[in-house]
């Protein structure tokens, strides 16, 4: 039987975490910006010391992995890559001194490591590790070298310290997070990046108190992630921006209870909309679109006195956003965040919790479902504003 056969036999009669001779991994490959990805056999290096590979069970596609699949120039723009970074796995193999997770045991990869050790890590005013800063996302946050070679033995690229868009992937075990089999495999994969994210940022960014008003700009599944949040923090009016009129709907499962599109405001702007439905300006504003002229609109349409605005989209274009002095004299707070201010070790167990007690509502972010064959379709999907989250199943 050809080796591709006999893998394909061997696969599905087997649930193996190890490696062997039939097993030869593929990855999602993107050789270029912009570019469809190419499917791939690919070599995944053991472990090294405080590093774990893992079996990817399912993965997602965040907008975060569009930005970067476009980027053509840059220090942050490196092909070939493997993207991916919302995932949940299975732990195939340790490297020394990794006693947290052992093999076997489920596991969230997560882009922010939470090393515990150095100053920002145990101090419960930030989620930005200082141990292993943001700068190698190319590679493995240690060293930056890479744990993974094309079939020609050429290195390629990490992306954001997941890589997810494979079957197998080696991550630091500051950027694991243990988790509970009890949740269903798709609904924890949403925890590892948008949805905490969103979700986090209402809760320990802006700590939205019960009857505030609330503005979300871009309703994907960051933005509805932040009104899941509002929502359990008891906001009494969560209004939704978006240009998509599908969004409202959805929304509404999520908390919002109002929406607004911007193509239908006639002559007003979306900020006096805004103003004028919470008398004066909302309490808090969220950008969840990654566009510096959307995320100066969250500012001017929160209230002069206490608003405050959460910068939660990455911009795509790389501009500078511009505030108005005037603005902040106001008594107007701005903050931005990266996985909306979560540790990720100690706040994902409780959002698996809250989960698992019917509090939080996972239930409506996934909207597609596709195998890894089919990887490019979640692409096609997001960009054309239909999928909230597509689940990419691995094995299936
Ligand atoms: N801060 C973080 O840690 C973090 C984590 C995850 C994602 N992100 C960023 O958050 C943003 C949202 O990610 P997502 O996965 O939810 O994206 P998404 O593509 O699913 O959602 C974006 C939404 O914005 C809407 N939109 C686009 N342009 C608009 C405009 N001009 N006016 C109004 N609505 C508009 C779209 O219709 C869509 O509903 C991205 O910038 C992503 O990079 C940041
Ligand atoms: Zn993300
Ligand atoms: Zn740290």
């Amino acid at each position: 039987m050809p080796i591709k056969d006999r893998r394909k036999t061997h696969k599905m009669q087997s649930i193996c975490f190890h490696f062997c001779l039939f097993c030869v991994p593929t990855a999602a490959v993107c050789r270029r910006a912009g570019e469809a990805l190419v499917i791939e056999e690919i070599e995944v290096a053991p472990p090294k010391a405080w590093e774990i590979r893992i079996k990817v069970l399912c993965t997602s596609l965040c907008h975060t992995d569009v930005t970067f699949w476009k980027l053509n120039a840059g220090p942050a723009s490196a092909f070939p890559r493997i993207f991916g970074h919302e995932a949940v796995g299975v732990v195939e193999s340790v490297g020394d001194n990794v006693e947290e997770v052992k093999q076997g045991d489920r596991v969230l990869p997560v882009f922010l490591p939470d090393c515990g050790e150095c100053r920002d890590c145990k101090s419960t005013k930030s989620n930005c590790c200082t141990k292993f800063p943001f700068t190698h996302y190319n590679g493995m946050p240690r060293d930056g070298s890479s744990r993974f070679k094309d079939s020609n033995g050429l290195d390629m690229h990490h992306f954001l310290f997941v890589s997810s868009f494979a079957e197998y992937t080696v991550v630091d075990i500051a950027n694991v997070v243990k988790i509970s089999s009890d949740i269903p495999v798709d609904k924890a994969c949403l925890l590892s990046c948008g949805v905490t994210t969103g979700v986090g940022a209402a809760w320990k960014v802006a700590e939205v108190e019960q009857g505030s008003t609330v503005a979300i700009f871009g309703l994907g599944a960051v933005g509805l992630a932040v009104a899941e949040g509002a929502r359990l923090r008891g906001a009494s009016k969560i209004i939704g921006v978006d240009l998509n009129p599908d969004k409202y709907g959805i929304g509404k499962q999520f908390g919002v209870t109002d929406f607004i599109n911007p193509t239908n405001c006639s002559e007003k702007s979306v900020i006096e909309v805004i103003r004028e439905m919470t008398d004066g300006g909302a309490d808090y504003c969220f950008e969840c679109i990654g566009l510096a002229s959307l995320m100066k609109d969250a500012i001017d349409s929160s209230r002069p006195g206490w608003g405050k605005t959460v910068i939660l989209g990455v911009e795509m274009h790389g501009w500078p956003l511009s505030i108005s002095s005037t603005e902040i004299l106001r008594g107007k707070t701005v903050t931005g965040s990266f996985f909306g201010g979560v540790k990720a070790k100690s706040d994902i167990p409780f959002f698996v919790k809250k989960y698992l007690h019917n509090e939080l509502n996972l239930e409506g972010f996934v909207t597609h479902e596709i195998s890894f064959q089919d990887i490019n379709k979640a692409f096609d999907l997001l960009l054309q504003g239909k999928s909230i989250r597509c689940i990419i199943w691995m094995d299936k």
